[in-house]
């Protein structure tokens, strides 16, 4: 049987570029050499493409994040990866902008080929959280209440935004560039001194900002979601974060998070989680996998749908695969089944007509 092969682009232009190297690492690890061909392509933080080995080691984010790289390798132009590898289905591990955000998404439609995830629509939609939050609240779906600054608008009316964050939200509020991840650029605000820092650092990585009303000691409760126009939810997972609440530090370089896996929470919540997130799934029009992240409040169980991540954190110990690990499907199966998902969504879109 002739293998697949199956190109990894990973790295990227983002401020996630490390976290992607990790993930990759463990899908080269774990895609079955009896089946795969597994083709790397790395993106370079400068936005070079690079083609060829070695492929990285399975490694933490954090050794990532602490390591240097000398090797030099092959550059290629973005579009040569279908014609100048011949890979016959790509699976993008990138996280953040340019990668999670629709653009490479966009370029495989456009060369035509097969990749894992979310399409141009579910990615776009699924980066930014400002529109993300209108259409899950189109859908009826819980998202707490929340404002959008942009940019000019702070620069022009500070103070007035400030009241409005005053009277519409409440402190503490959560500052959040619109387009990132990782917690990049994310802080908690306790009073209006605090909203005016957590504004200055969320506008250096991004010219649209949401600013929410904290949940309160929110507990992180995630899913996993797997498949194209069926969905199923994984059982749901907690964190438990090192820091205040889940920031860069907390995430990839401090040893203190925990992950509770499934969470620990009745079955009814439990049922109600998975359900939400097939929904987000399908209101954000995901393909492949997604995991949909939780926000509970700790005392009255109130929860909110939070964020969907189209390419969720991949190495063995994150939560999506981890998740699906604990509903009975390990990881190098999970691989297989995303490659196939995605063949039967690109051989769907074949056979729709393009011409009357
Ligand atoms: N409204 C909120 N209430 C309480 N905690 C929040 C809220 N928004 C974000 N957080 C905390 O900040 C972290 C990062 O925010 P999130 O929106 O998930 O950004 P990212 O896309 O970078 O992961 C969350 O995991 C949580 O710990
Ligand atoms: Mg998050």
């Amino acid at each position: 049987m002739k293998k697949l092969r199956v190109g990894v682009i990973f790295g990227g232009r983002s401020s996630e570029h490390e976290v992607s190297v990790a993930s990759a690492a463990a899908i080269f690890k774990y895609l079955d050499p009896d089946r795969y061909e597994a083709v790397p392509i790395r993106i370079e933080k400068t936005g070079q493409w690079k083609l060829g080995a070695p492929v990285p080691q399975a490694l933490s984010a954090a050794d990532v994040i602490r390591q240097q790289r000398t090797e030099a390798l092959q550059t290629v132009e973005p579009s040569a990866i279908v014609a100048g590898t011949g890979v016959d289905v790509v699976f993008p591990v990138l996280h953040g902008p340019y990668g999670e955000d629709g653009t490479v998404q966009g370029l495989l439609e456009l060369l035509n080929v097969p990749y894992v995830g979310a399409g141009v629509l579910g990615s776009a939609v699924g980066m930014d959280k400002a529109v993300m939050k209108m259409v899950f609240a189109a859908r009826g779906l819980p998202v707490g209440p929340y404002l959008v600054v942009l940019r000019h608008e702070w620069a022009h009316d500070a103070a007035g935004i400030a009241t409005r964050v005053a009277k519409e939200l409440g402190y503490p509020v959560f500052v959040k560039p619109a387009n990132l991840g990782s917690s990049v650029g994310i802080s908690k605000a306790k009073s209006p001194d605090d909203l005016h820092a957590a504004m200055t650092l969320a506008l250096d990585y991004d010219r649209k900002i949401v600013v929410e009303a904290a949940v309160p000691s929110a507990r992180e409760i995630e899913c996993s979601v797997l498949g194209n126009d069926e969905p199923e939810a994984s059982v749901p997972g907690e964190i438990i974060p090192s820091r205040e609440f889940y920031d860069y530090e907390a995430k990839y370089l401090d040893e203190g998070s925990r992950s509770v896996i499934p969470a620990d929470l009745p079955a009814e919540k439990a049922a109600e989680i998975r359900r939400l997130a097939v929904e987000a799934f399908r209101a954000v029009d995901c393909a492949g996998m997604a995991r949909v992240d939780f926000l509970m409040a700790r005392d009255s169980g109130e929860t909110f749908i939070n964020e969907v991540n189209t390419i969720p954190g991949f190495t063995t110990i994150s939560m999506y695969p981890q998740m699906w690990e604990a509903s009975g499907l390990p990881y190098p199966k999970l691989l297989e089944r995303l490659i196939t998902l995605a063949l039967e969504r690109h051989a769907d879109k074949q056979q729709l007509k393009t011409s009357i």
